[in-house]
């Protein structure tokens, strides 16, 4: 017997109608369904009774437009979360929970921003706490958004099928993902600032021999570190819980060291803590538990010092454990190239040490690559693809780097790329840090790659060498007839490093250029760098 093929769902929904493909594909079905039971013909909606439909699906709101247009203005990374939330006021819940995210597309939680909310609302991805740099203020918000979803779903069905079909991503094969690492070998580590230096940046090497690990240059690299030993044992003794207590078939010390974050003490531990504490303490807990900051130090509080805080304090350790954050990977800029040798990968790291009070704080991954790991070691890995940062496709097209401080990592591997690939085109970087006599990383080898005009031109900024602070932007004003004319005659330009301040700046300096040297008025100039960027010319992987 054979099946008669199913006819295609009529469009009933104009195109125009603010229903992101999952809603209107879903809708379709729904009134294609509801008019052929009353026999009274299909005619599709007027975008009038289209919008009526809107507070009636899951996440919507009465708002017009869906923001689908890609220019979400909350999309910047040096907005703090506050502002993002209201700029997305009255958007989609969708929409809002994008607007909750760092806005980094930083690739950490595996996703880029966009994708990730789309996970969150579709149910594909359950966890509400990976947006590393949004850290608690992203979760908490996403935690409320959550519970708003949950809520519209009880009023109306959310076509899950089609969104999760929408979405649902192949396996990825071992060392592509952060779902599915492989391993890598740790080589060497070499310290990047002479003696003396206020930083303390190393040139990290990796075999990935044993892996079969394949990357392109511009790629970010993520690494699963280990907690400090030393930490960990502090915690365990601070619970005073026994060091070998077993947690799903592992010790408590185990856990502590590779499964759970030490670093901001989540709401959860607090809510544990007022369970189980009294009296004023309860109030205290409860109140840190909320995002509140009773006795003002709620930002110091990591996991040891939250039990410090709660001295005397005595949680069940599995129910400890489960009030933990789970130990996250650390991603970093790729700064070596496969056509070089494809089974060694370096990273240029910067040490993230600091104290409060009287105890150091140690970075995670930093610390673990710059004090942890040994020679032979073996560590988890994966290879975080970029979304847009790559080489231009053509070698004749001549580039421009911006890399500040380990910003320079992604442009090393270009370099590297270009000389291996005896590409033609020009290359100009412009790198900046501290002091030129104690961080002038890769100073030799820059030298040796100008000596063969690999690197066509080298400009340098130091902001601590002299009584005025001098950062890469205030090298691209003062040789903006040259940067112009790079720009001019097609090259692209790249910028990596500090998400927060240099990014924002450098791009400020960029439009100046464009301004005072491509003639053009500060608005033309804003809209040319926007063009450049949506042509692919002006590429940034900022953290
Ligand atoms: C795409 C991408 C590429 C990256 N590339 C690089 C790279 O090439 N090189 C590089 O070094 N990093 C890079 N990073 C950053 C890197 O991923 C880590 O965030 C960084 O190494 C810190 O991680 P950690 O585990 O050592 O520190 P964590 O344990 O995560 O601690 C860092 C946190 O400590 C706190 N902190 C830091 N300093 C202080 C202070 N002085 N006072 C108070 N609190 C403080 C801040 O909250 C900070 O977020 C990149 C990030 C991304 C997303
Ligand atoms: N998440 C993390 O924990 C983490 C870890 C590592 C790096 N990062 C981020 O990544 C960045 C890179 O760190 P890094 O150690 O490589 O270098 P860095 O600390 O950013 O310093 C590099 C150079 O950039 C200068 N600089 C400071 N503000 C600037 C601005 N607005 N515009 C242009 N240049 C500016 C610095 O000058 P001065 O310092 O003299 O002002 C220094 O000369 C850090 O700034 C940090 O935000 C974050």
């Amino acid at each position: 017997m054979s099946i008669a093929p199913r006819p295609p769902i009529p469009e009933l929904i104009p195109d125009g109608a603010p229903f992101t493909i999952e809603q209107r594909t879903w809708l379709n079905g729904f009134f294609a369904g509801l008019l052929s039971l009353d026999g009274s013909g299909i005619k599709p909606l007027s975008p009038a009774e289209s919008a009526a439909l809107m507070p009636a699906l899951p996440g919507m709101t009465a708002s017009p437009g869906d923001g689908d247009d890609g220019e979400a203005t909350w999309h910047d990374q040096t907005l703090p979360l506050n502002e993002r939330m209201k700029l997305a006021e009255g958007r989609p819940l969708r929409r809002r929970m994008m607007a909750a995210m760092a806005q980094q597309d930083c690739g950490q939680c595996g996703y880029n921003c966009q994708d990730y909310s789309e996970a969150l609302f579709s149910k594909k991805e359950a966890r509400l706490n990976l947006c590393v740099p949004g850290g608690k203020e992203t979760a908490r918000m996403l935690k409320s958004l959550a519970q708003e979803l949950d809520s519209a779903a009880s009023v109306a069905t959310t076509p899950a099928t089609t969104v999760a079909d929408a979405t649902a991503a192949p396996a990825a094969a071992p060392g592509c993902s952060r779902d599915n690492p492989a391993e890598a070998a740790f080589l060497s580590r070499t310290r990047l600032n002479k003696p003396g230096s206020a930083k303390e940046t190393w040139h990290i090497e990796l075999d990935l021999s044993r892996g079969g690990i394949a990357y392109t240059v511009g790629d970010a690299f993520g690494i699963f570190p280990t907690n400090d030993p030393a930490l960990a044992a502090a915690v365990i003794a601070a619970l005073g819980a026994p060091a070998d207590f077993p947690i799903g078939g592992r010790t408590l010390r185990e856990v502590l060291i590779d499964g759970v974050s030490l670093g901001p003490a989540p709401d959860m531990l607090f809510q544990l803590f007022s369970y189980i504490t009294g009296g004023d303490r309860r109030q205290k807990a409860k109140a840190l538990a909320a995002g509140e900051d009773p006795d003002g130090d709620a930002a110091t509080l990591d996991v040891l010092a939250a039990i410090q805080k709660f001295s005397g304090v005595r949680p069940d350790p599995e129910a400890f454990i489960e009030a933990l954050d789970p130990l996250q990977p650390r991603l970093y800029s790729i700064a070596s190239s496969p056509k070089v040798d494809a089974s060694r990968l370096a990273l240029t790291v910067d040490t993230v040490r600091y104290k409060i009070g009287s105890r150091a704080r140690l970075g995670v991954a930093s610390t673990f690559l710059a004090d942890r790991i040994e020679t032979g070691d073996t560590l988890k890995v994966y290879v975080q693809k970029a979304h847009a940062f790559a080489l231009p496709a053509d070698p004749a097209v001549p580039i421009i780097m911006i890399g500040p401080g380990t910003g320079v990592a992604p442009f090393r591997a270009f370099l590297h790329e270009r000389m291996a690939t005896k590409a033609p085109g020009r290359n100009w970087l412009f790198f900046g840090h501290q002091r030129s006599n104690y961080d002038f990383f890769y100073e030799d080898e820059l030298a040796g790659m100008k000596a063969a005009r690999v690197l066509t031109r080298l400009t340098l900024a130091w902001s601590r060498d002299g009584d005025q602070k001098i950062y890469v932007q205030d090298r691209m004003r003062e040789v903006g007839r040259d940067l112009w004319a790079w720009i001019a005659e097609g090259a692209h330009v790249y910028v990596c490093g500090d998400a927060k301040h240099m990014a924002k700046d450098v791009e400020r300096a960029l439009i100046d250029v464009v301004a005072s040297y491509g003639v053009r008025s500060v608005n033309e100039a804003v809209a040319f760098v926007a063009d450049l960027k949506k042509s692919g010319r002006y590429q940034q992987d900022v953290y």
